[in-house]
């Protein structure tokens, strides 16, 4: 058997074949089952795209309300569930919090049926309906508040919004906070479904997988760069300031949060997107000094990486909606973490129907045949 030749990070290496989404790095291009990003952002809603993600078309009437109708069901979580919570330190990163208690769900939904249709969709709707009640109770609970029950009479976002704020979001809000979810429901085998895949790849619990993957999607290098963007957005405080701050930062070579990419080498589909929901967002309130900065970085960064193919992606507008939103700028990637649910689900079910499980090799560098050399002579 040939080996393969060692790449770092495997970049530029086949690890699936999967029909779920593609990303066209040079174009720019981000399809969900066929559907281009803008065409779903601008016609669709988060369940839908969830459902064409996950069951690989877009749902009949009834199956979406079937699908909607479950959801809303078991948007509770077991007050166990709370208690656990109600332990976890109110300095604990949210992402922390929820992965903790998203492998927690495996204690109460344990049974493995990896077989049975019925048990992968409870699995599925258990997890898109729970993972926004627990980012929301966290936010109340580590300040000490009970959290708020979920509403039933209230759609995905806005309920999401409403756990967390502890009122009722008005129309846009919730429909511009819709649009950032399926704008974050999947793109490819990036790290932290290839942490789902790899997890699923050993036939345990669904609950156990997305655990695994949002440990991963935690890293600054991947969905946490959001929250990062904002406090560089901060430091670096004025328009005036943006150029001598890049300049600095690139001279201590340090990246710049919310920009570049292993695939996209022109400016990402969904920043674009993301970048006029924030210029709509702050029209209406007379316009936002850090969009401004934003902007100037964008294409201070443009001047000076762009040739190297680094542009803006998509955690680099994204903080600003959510700010605007009243999300915590700590919840940005728990955020980030109940729109990809969504893609995690659709890779793990579609793992499962071909799956081997993931055992690739080394090129080794170590020594041989080394003699063990006793304590007291070393
Ligand atoms: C996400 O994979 C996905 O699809 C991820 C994601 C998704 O939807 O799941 O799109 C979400 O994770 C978006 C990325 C969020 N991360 C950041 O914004 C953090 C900053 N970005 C970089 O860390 C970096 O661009 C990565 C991690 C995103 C990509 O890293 P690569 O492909 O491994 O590229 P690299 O680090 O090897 O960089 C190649 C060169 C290096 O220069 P040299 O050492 O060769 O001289 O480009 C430079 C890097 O220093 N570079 C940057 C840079 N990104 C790359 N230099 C300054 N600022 C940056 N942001």
């Amino acid at each position: 058997m040939t080996v393969c030749e060692y790449k770092p990070g495997l970049e530029n290496i086949a690890a699936a074949q999967s029909s779920i989404s593609h990303v066209d790095g040079k174009q720019g291009i981000l399809e969900y089952r066929g559907i281009g990003i803008e065409e779903l952002a601008s016609k669709s809603n988060f369940l839908e795209a969830a459902y064409l993600l996950i069951w690989g078309e877009l749902p009949r009437q009834e199956e979406l309300e079937a699908f909607e109708h479950d959801i809303r069901f078991h948007r509770r979580i077991k007050y166990r569930i709370r208690d656990m919570m109600k332990c976890f330190p109110e300095t604990g990163h949210p992402m922390d919090a929820l992965q903790t208690s998203a492998a927690a769900l495996g204690l109460f939904y344990s049974r493995r049926a990896l077989d049975n249709p019925q048990y992968i969709r409870e699995a599925v709707v258990r997890l898109l309906a729970k993972i926004p009640t627990m980012v929301a109770a966290f936010k109340l609970m580590r300040k000490g508040h009970d959290p708020i029950q979920p509403r039933d009479d209230l759609g995905y976002s806005a309920n999401f919004l409403y756990m967390l704020n502890e009122r009722e979001p008005d129309p846009l809000a919730a429909q511009i906070f819709d649009v950032c979810l399926t704008l974050h429901a999947e793109h490819t085998i990036n790290a932290s479904t290839f942490s789902a895949m790899v997890t699923a790849s050993t036939l345990t619990d669904p609950y156990a997988v997305i655990a695994s993957a949002v440990g991963t999607l935690a890293g600054p290098l991947h969905g946490g760069a959001n929250e990062e963007v904002i406090a560089m957005l901060k430091e670096i405080g004025s328009v005036e300031n943006v150029r001598p701050y890049l300049e600095d930062r690139l001279q201590r070579k340090e990246k710049i949060m919310g920009f570049g990419h292993r695939v996209y080498k022109v400016k990402d589909p969904r920043a674009k997107i993301l970048q006029n929901l924030a210029e709509q967002l702050f029209e209406q309130s007379g316009g936002n000094k850090y969009y401004e900065i934003a902007v100037e970085l964008e294409q201070a960064v443009e001047e000076k990486l762009g040739h190297r193919g680094i542009y803006a992606n998509v955690d680099f507008y994204s903080g600003l909606v959510y700010l605007k939103l009243g999300i915590p700028s700590d919840l940005f990637t728990p955020v980030f973490a109940i729109a990809r649910v969504a893609g995690w689900l659709a890779h793990w079910k579609e793992q499962l129907a071909v799956n081997r499980i993931f055992r690739p090799t080394q090129e080794y560098t170590g020594t041989h045949n080394v003699s063990y050399i006793p304590i007291e002579e070393r």
